[in-house]
């Protein structure tokens, strides 16, 4: 056998080349915000496909007329951490070479102090992170860098912020969100795509009229990918390694997982792991289980801090009670206290991203293998 054996399935790392699926319309529409320089905010909960649709579009572009600048703003700390990173990935995504990164790091950071640490091979392999010292520099003129360099160069620029709510829990956030936004909006040849997980905070920050990014670009949430599209995908990558699973326990994943991207691919995995030849029930019903297991540690951990009150509201949305929680039936049988404290209790179980109104207005426990954990093993519900 020549080549490196590829896994059918694949989770918890973004996903490229065979593995990435559908996400045709997305793919267009972002793709078409980068080349005409629209900004972008894309928002769905953790492990739905933000990161790898986001590569995905970035790969289809190829053309030296447009560079993309990658920042994480997920270990930002501060608005220093940020700046920093960020007048990093906008000087590595202009130069190609160590000669042209001197360059442009005299031209236009001459005050900052680059640090450079070499890989094996000095001429190619480097990495790089600048020192910016909030006493010389400010941060406006780190924010003006990509215009700077792209008028210069005659490109544009796309820059990708991923987990972009970070920027939410800086000190003065605001003020410094408003700082952004007003050095970002005169940019002509600059455009952002700004992406993030906590739905809750990005709602806030792009949705809310008195926050400075309220109407910055085009809002999109990432949605499920279909069933039917699911379905053939799961089937061919069995196929593809000589196994074989009937379309209806391939339905039995979607279901059991709602379509969470991360979620199907991985109880896919454990699926075909267990399968023999053609899958069974039994093995999907032993994957199920193994998917519990592995997902038990984190789920202990999101869960062990609530309340007997919290527990007692996520009870009652697993039950499938979504409004009228303020009954006194409902309130008396789930023991949620009073109509006060349910309110709180929602608020808190949104902060903590726990639970979040879906498309038909409806309450509901935002992850559902968390659901299905706190059912069986928790409450001990079949
Ligand atoms: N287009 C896709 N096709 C197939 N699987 C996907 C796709 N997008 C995401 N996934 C699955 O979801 C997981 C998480 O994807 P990722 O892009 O990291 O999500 P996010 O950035 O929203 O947290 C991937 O490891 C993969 O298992
Ligand atoms: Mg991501």
């Amino acid at each position: 056998m020549t080549g490196k054996i590829e896994a059918p399935f694949v989770f918890g790392v973004r996903v490229e080349g065979d593995t990435f699926t559908d996400r045709h319309e997305e793919t267009d529409r972002l793709k078409a915000n980068f080349t005409y320089g629209v900004n972008t905010i894309l928002i769905s909960p953790r492990r739905m496909g933000k990161t790898s649709l986001v590569e995905h579009v970035c790969s289809l572009i190829d053309t030296t007329d447009i560079r993309i600048a990658h920042i994480d703003a997920f270990g930002c700390r501060s608005e220093h951490d940020f700046v920093n990173a960020f007048a990093t990935a906008v000087v590595r995504a202009t130069s190609s070479k160590w000669e042209e990164w001197m360059e442009n790091t005299k031209t236009f950071l001459s005050r900052f102090v680059p640090k450079i640490s070499f890989g094996q091979d000095p001429l190619n392999d480097f990495s790089l992170s600048f020192e910016y010292n909030p006493a010389n520099n400010t941060t406006e003129e780190v924010l003006q860098l990509p215009e700077l360099i792209a008028r210069t160069k005659g490109y544009r620029i796309v820059v990708c912020i991923d987990e972009f709510q970070q920027i939410g829990e800086f000190a003065d956030s605001l003020t410094f969100q408003k700082k952004l936004r007003s050095v970002w909006q005169l940019q002509s040849n600059v455009s952002y795509c700004l992406y993030g997980s906590k739905k809750h905070m990005m709602e806030r920050m792009f949705q809310s009229k008195s926050y400075p990014f309220y109407r910055f670009g085009d809002l999109f949430y990432l949605g499920k990918i279909g069933e039917d599209d699911w379905v053939q995908y799961i089937q061919q990558r069995f196929r593809a390694t000589g196994k074989d699973i009937p379309a209806e326990l391939a339905q039995v994943i979607c279901r059991t997982t709602d379509r969470y991207s991360s979620y199907v691919q991985q109880l896919a995995w454990l699926v075909w792991l267990r399968t023999n030849q053609t899958t069974t029930g039994d093995d999907v019903q032993y994957a199920i289980d193994r998917l519990l297991d592995a997902c038990e540690p984190l789920f202990i951990q999101q869960t062990e801090d609530l309340s007997a009150y919290q527990l007692n509201f996520l009870h009652a949305l697993a039950n499938g009670i979504s409004t009228g929680f303020t009954q006194a039936a409902v309130l008396k049988e789930y023991r949620l206290g009073t109509a006060a404290n349910v309110t709180r209790l929602k608020k808190s179980l949104t902060e903590k991203d726990l639970i979040t109104t879906d498309a038909p207005r409806q309450l509901v426990i935002s992850d559902p293998i968390l659901k299905m954990w706190l059912k069986r093993r928790l409450w001990r519900e079949p």
